[in-house]
């Protein structure tokens, strides 16, 4: 028995060490140390043995399990180890790693129509501004002649921000309340695109988002007309979109400009896509933001981005634009 013992003692630790998984390690633990094992059958012999005899084997019992059971634990940790590593690497995410086929990536569809559009308005001789997207009752509604309780204020499902006074904060529903910072406090003449995202309550469909984005023109200086608006908007159209467009205004109302006008443009098969709202800038808001409008005028317009973008694409429905499903958004 004894002779078995530290035969055992010797040729099991370097088995334990050589298992190559933790499932290996297991199988080899209950045989050397299980119930079935010969450890565990000799111990169960103890009793039938002289008491000197008992004694040694009984000790050499014990040092043998305590040998045998520091070898599994030390394999165990650095199969365990192993495990960790590998399952780190197979998870690991390189974010700068390059995706074969689409190195560089590129900015996103509605991005693109609004750098686009920037360029072609800077290249029309306008500056760009930018308003935060949390405004004030005031800038995103009162300045632009919105009185209170005004019915107008229904043409935009606000989005109400618990700040201040009851009502006093909004997400800004539209690009507009940048006209009112761009005009307070400054000398005309103003040359401005103020592109941005803007909030309204809204369920998502095909054709409407609860965020989406506009860009906001407005020119204010001595004697601008109705005709310098339809002349900058239709210059805008060809520049955007190819000579073969056109331009048409129709009336509408906004409380912020009068006379106002929706503007659609058309396409070369004859279709038109209705894109924003215009007018003259009213003298009410020029007169809420410190400008006397006795002696300027200007003109304002506003259009959505997002169905710009889609359009000029064919995708046929705007949730497909903020999914980020990157098979989808690689296209473009
Ligand atoms: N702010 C308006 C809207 O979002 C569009 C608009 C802008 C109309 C400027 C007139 C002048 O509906």
């Amino acid at each position: 028995m004894l002779e078995n013992i530290a035969a055992l003692e010797t040729t099991a630790p370097p088995r334990l060490a050589a298992a190559g998984s933790l499932e290996e390690l297991a199988t080899l633990e209950s045989e050397l140390l299980g119930k079935k094992s010969v450890l565990a059958s000799y111990k169960s012999q103890l009793g039938g043995l002289d008491p000197d005899e008992r004694r040694a084997v009984g000790g050499a019992l014990n040092r043998a399990r305590l040998t045998l059971e520091d070898a599994v634990l030390a394999r165990r940790l650095v199969l365990e180890r192993d495990q960790r590593r590998l399952q780190l690497n197979a998870e690991r995410l390189d974010l700068t790693e390059a995706a074969p086929g689409n190195e560089a990536g590129h900015l996103h569809l509605v991005t693109q129509a609004m750098e686009t559009l920037e360029d072609v308005f800077v290249g029309m001789g306008f500056t760009v501004a930018e308003g935060p997207e949390v405004e004030t009752d005031w800038n995103n509604f009162g300045a632009l002649n919105f009185p209170p309780d005004h019915p107008a204020r229904d043409m935009y499902d606000t989005l109400y921000v618990e700040m201040g006074e009851p009502g006093s904060t909004v997400l800004r529903t539209h690009t507009s309340p940048v006209q009112v910072r761009v005009m307070s406090g400054q000398e005309p003449p103003f040359y401005m695109v103020m592109p941005g995202r803007v909030f309204r309550q809204d369920t998502p469909d095909a054709t409407h988002m609860p965020v989406f984005h506009q860009i906001e023109g407005l020119v204010v200086d001595r004697n601008i007309t109705f005709a310098d608006l339809a002349g900058t908007l239709d210059a805008f159209t060809k520049a955007f979109f190819g000579g073969d467009f056109t331009s048409r205004l129709r009336p509408s109302y906004f409380p912020f400009t009068e006379p106002s006008a929706e503007f659609d443009i058309q396409r070369p098969d004859g279709s038109w896509l209705e894109l924003g709202g215009c007018g003259m800038v009213h003298p009410n808001v020029l007169s809420n933001c410190g400008i006397d409008p006795e002696h300027w005028q200007g003109f304002a317009f506003g259009f959505g981005l997002d169905r710009l973008g889609a359009s000029a694409h064919g995708v046929a429905d705007l949730r497909d634009l903020f999914t980020n499903d990157i098979r989808f958004l690689s296209q473009f």
